[in-house]
């Protein structure tokens, strides 16, 4: 006699999500799944369905490409969690891909890397961030003659000189002025300093000084040429915008999975690590954010947030359950790689919300 399982034990089994589970259901891709009541029941010997999203692209030539910063808030470890809550763009007509609050971009380079969509949109407001990204689009074997020249010149150096060295470069990215001419050193000087400071930390004063120590790294990869000419090509389709979030409003449309990371919601009031600029990202901005979610909600589009989880240190802090109380709340583990007291790095939960 056949046996079935049921949804919760296919998606454990196959490691997706139950409710990717059911739209697999639902679109005839599992042989002999059935409708019991409101629930799918799937026979125990059933194979998990080929995964369209990945072969949607084979025969292109697919290079992995990696995020060519370090950035507080990266969401490398969180990709495959994320992953499992996308919906299957070829599938469901998502073929537009936006990012307005892109960072070091760790799922936008993973998208790019499998050619998931048509039409590419990022924006930050952190202008030197943008700057190295359409430097890499625009003028990639400048950056990279200029880097490599800034990493033999780091490497042959003893402690002391590269001491000397580093800060001689935080200085002239602090006091060069970002314009058409100086994109290129500025550029160099952004990626040396996210390579080779504390942490890869990005934080500036309230003059907007960038004032993050130099870190302790024996050998940093100052320049990775191959991966910085890859994203230079993959670059070409992509919208790069300085500037904030809301700007995106002109290419979202329901065809689009708009993915949104915003600084977190510190999760003690000594972790505040929201300082990318100088402007704060604090609740109200938050709640600014939520109320554009909603709006781009409206027009269709697939939404899909991540944020820190207050309840780490207050199991009563609603304040993202309330504010996103219509739209669907995951709590996966992660672990915060980016805070200045060691101890305090540990596995803790991270927030996804989607519509
Ligand atoms: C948590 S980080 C994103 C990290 C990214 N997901 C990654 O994988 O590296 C948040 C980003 O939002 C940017 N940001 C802050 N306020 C913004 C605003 N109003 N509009 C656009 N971007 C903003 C910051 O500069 C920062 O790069």
């Amino acid at each position: 006699m056949l046996s079935y399982i049921s949804a919760k034990e296919a998606a454990s089994k196959w490691d997706i999500s139950q409710r990717r589970v059911a739209v697999l259901c639902s679109e005839n891709r599992i042989d002999g799944a059935m409708m019991v009541g409101n629930m799918w029941i799937i026979p125990a010997t059933a194979k998990k369905p080929e995964d369209k999203r990945a072969i949607r692209y084979e025969g292109a030539q697919k290079v992995a490409l990696k995020p060519f910063v370090k950035w507080a808030g990266g969401k490398s470890q969180l990709v495959d969690e994320l992953e499992k809550l996308l919906p299957e763009d070829s599938e469901n007509g998502y073929t537009k891909y936006a990012e307005p609050m892109v960072g070091g971009g760790a799922l936008l380079f993973k998208f790019l890397s499998e050619g998931r969509f048509e039409q590419y949109y990022i924006s930050d407001i952190n202008s030197e961030l943008v700057n190295a990204y359409n430097v890499i689009k625009n003028d990639v074997e400048r950056l990279i003659e200029k880097l490599s020249e800034m990493k033999a010149l780091f490497l042959s150096m003893h402690e002391n000189g590269r001491k000397l060295y580093y800060y001689s470069v935080r200085d002239k990215f602090n006091t060069t002025e970002l314009n058409e001419d100086t994109a290129v050193d500025k550029a160099a000087y952004f990626i040396f300093l996210n390579k080779t400071c504390f942490n890869g930390l990005y934080r500036v004063n309230k003059k907007g000084l960038f004032n993050v120590p130099m870190g302790s790294y024996k050998n940093p990869s100052i320049c990775d040429a191959d991966n910085l000419r890859n994203i230079h090509s993959a670059l070409k389709n992509v919208t790069i915008v300085c500037g904030d979030y809301t700007l995106c409003s002109s290419f979202v449309d329901k065809n689009t999975l708009v993915y949104i990371d915003p600084p977190y919601r510190p999760i003690s009031q000594t972790a505040a690590f929201t300082a990318y600029s100088t402007d704060v990202f604090n609740d109200d901005e938050q709640i600014r954010l939520a109320r554009f979610v909603d709006k781009l909600n409206a027009c269709g589009a697939k939404i899909v947030l991540s944020n820190s989880d207050p309840k780490n240190i207050d199991a009563s802090d609603n304040f993202f359950d309330d504010l996103y109380s219509k739209y669907s709340i995951h709590r996966v583990s992660a672990v915060r790689m980016i805070n200045s007291n060691s101890e305090k790095r540990g596995a803790i939960k991270e927030l996804i919300i989607c519509n």
